[in-house]
């Protein structure tokens, strides 16, 4: 019979909090990180409340974003996408998004805009390294545009569409927030709009941050069948991976649809993503309260292991748990949560 009990005494060593993998308290592996480079935006959208509408300075550098995502690369975060408020918003988006794209184990860059900057900005962003955008647009009527957006330019934002998918950028989403009375109609149009563009339409279900009534995704599937649309469902293994998003996508003639069902599908139980605010607050998750001030951390000169060490404590992980070789051990990690922004 084996022997049991320890035969060796000496303390194993301490794991170096940078190492891979991150893992959340669930052992969910952590692979993307979203990042909001302003809470700021030149629209104001009805469903949409950022934290300020403007005029408050930004306060972390473009420098300081490049530190919290090469720590967030070494833990094993693969993904990253800019978020706002609007990103394009910041005079110095250029520059963040070069130093971010050059940020060994960042193989994904994204942005999600409003578009209203794009014409201009497209091709430097493509060119600075960024992969893919999501853009928002809810509406292809000028009035609704005007009563959703309360300020935006409706034709920049086509114009800044139409310069993104000429651009080359690997991969182009239309993000659609689904308003009952509002824009629901048009579903069938803005795919057409959409795929025209080689740009993969993606429809959510409202979440209740502002007004408007949200209109369920299967409600949506069978206006498009309605409309003459045959939809077919890809399997969620080949649609997911370990740094996807949570929409779910079927497949027409024309191209792929996506739909975020935040209300009618749960998808939190495959989250692996993690958030950083725009003041530097990690959040765990978006409606979770700020769990770690990296910002001040930062400036309080703390190291890159020092960082991880934060990090590790606001995703419930034990900084020496051993946990952390044995957590998300292969699994696939189905996404979750998000809304585009
Ligand atoms: N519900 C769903 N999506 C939202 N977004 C913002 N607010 C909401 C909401 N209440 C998403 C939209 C928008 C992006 C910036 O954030 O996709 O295009
Ligand atoms: Fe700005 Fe986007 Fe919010 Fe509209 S949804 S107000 S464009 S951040």
């Amino acid at each position: 019979m084996k022997a049991e009990g320890p035969a060796m005494t000496a303390p194993l060593p301490a794991p170096d909090p940078l190492a891979p993998p991150l893992c959340d308290a669930q052992g969910r592996r952590m692979t993307y990180l979203r990042l909001s480079v302003t809470d700021r935006c030149n629209f104001r959208c009805t469903y949409c409340s950022p934290a300020s509408w403007g005029g408050k300075k930004d306060l972390l550098d473009a420098g300081e974003f490049e530190r919290i995502v090469s720590v967030f690369a070494r833990m094993g975060i693969r993904r990253v996408r800019l978020t706002g408020g609007e990103p394009l918003a910041r005079p110095d988006i250029l520059d963040i998004a070069k130093r971010i794209a050059a940020v060994p184990g960042v193989e994904h860059l994204a942005i999600t805009t409003n578009a209203s900057r794009l014409e201009s900005l497209a091709g430097p962003l493509r060119d600075a390294g960024v992969t893919q955008l999501n853009l928002s647009l809810d509406t292809l009527s000028a009035e609704v545009f005007r009563r959703i957006s309360k300020q935006g330019d409706f034709e920049a934002v086509l114009r800044g569409i139409d310069a993104a998918a000429g651009a080359g950028f690997q991969s182009l989403k239309l993000n659609v927030v689904v308003m009952r009375g509002i824009n629901d109609a048009e579903v069938p149009e803005l795919v057409t709009y959409a795929h025209a563009r080689g740009i993969t339409p993606r429809f959510i279900e409202l979440m209740p941050f502002g007004q408007g009534t949200p209109v369920p995704t299967a409600e949506l599937l069978e206006r498009l069948a309605a409309s003459g649309s045959v939809l077919t469902e890809e399997p969620q293994e080949s649609a997911a991976s370990p740094t996807s998003g949570p929409a779910r996508y079927w497949r027409m003639d024309s191209g792929r649809v996506g739909f975020i069902s935040p209300l009618t599908q749960n998808f939190c139980g495959g989250c692996n993503r993690v958030r950083v605010a725009s003041n530097g607050d990690l959040r765990s998750c978006l409606g979770g309260r700020a769990q770690a001030p990296l910002h001040q951390l930062i400036r309080g000169g703390a190291t890159d292991a020092e960082l991880a060490v934060a990090v590790r404590r606001a995703l419930g992980e034990k900084p020496e748990g051993h946990r952390f070789t044995e957590a998300g051990n292969g699994a696939t990690l189905l996404p979750m949560m998000g809304i585009g922004g």
